[in-house]
């Protein structure tokens, strides 16, 4: 509602994803801002951001989202914004291998340009893909155990478990803040 002025949050908490072209970053982000889903696909330029509050506990957290460009050449824009994140969530599609090949360099890029103390998720997205699906839950994993972050496999387009990603990342900042 316009006009509308909102209490100031208990939290706010910047949170950033990353993860190869077209796995479906910028539909996470939607589906959680803005509950809709887009099929059809406009790759992000650069970087862009939305805001939702969570209730957890009874606090305001405001979870401001960094949807960040997958092509390479936005590298140099894009990791500029991983300092300032609280968490980061790497993406990759469970049905192109290639994306889940790539996880090591960004986990890599995380290393070199985020806080030490970064929380980081790996999700799985485009679970609803069945037929096409050629990376397990099991592989998915080991990959978070080997990267030391938590595990989530989603989809954006059938809504699940998008929330629970975001729940999770949400209560997991506000206990080291
Ligand atoms: P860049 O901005 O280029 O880095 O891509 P992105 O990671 O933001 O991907 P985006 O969210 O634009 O999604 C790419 C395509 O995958 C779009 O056509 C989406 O509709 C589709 N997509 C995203 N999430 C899902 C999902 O969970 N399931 C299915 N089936 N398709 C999805
Ligand atoms: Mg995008």
């Amino acid at each position: 509602m316009e006009g509308r002025v909102l209490p100031p949050p208990d939290y706010k908490m910047q949170i950033i994803i990353i993860g190869d072209s077209g796995v479906g970053k910028t539909s996470f982000m939607d589906r959680f801002t803005e509950g809709a889903h887009r099929q059809a696909y406009s790759a992000t330029v650069g970087i862009d951001f939305k805001v939702r509050r969570l209730d957890i506990d009874n606090k305001t957290v405001k979870m401001q989202i960094w949807d960040t460009a997958g092509q390479e050449k936005f590298n140099s824009i894009t990791t500029a914004y991983y300092r300032q994140a609280r968490a980061a969530v790497v993406m990759y599609d469970v049905t192109r291998p290639a994306t889940f090949q790539n996880l090591r360099k960004w986990f890599t890029l995380l290393e070199t340009h985020a806080r030490t103390d970064v929380s980081k998720i790996l999700v799985g997205n485009k679970t609803d893909q069945k037929e096409n699906r050629v990376i397990s839950t099991e592989q998915g994993q080991r990959a978070a155990q080997e990267f030391g972050a938590e595990f989530f496999e989603s989809s954006a387009k059938s809504d699940s478990n998008v929330f629970s990603a975001f729940e999770f990342i949400a209560t997991d900042v506000m206990k080291k803040m």
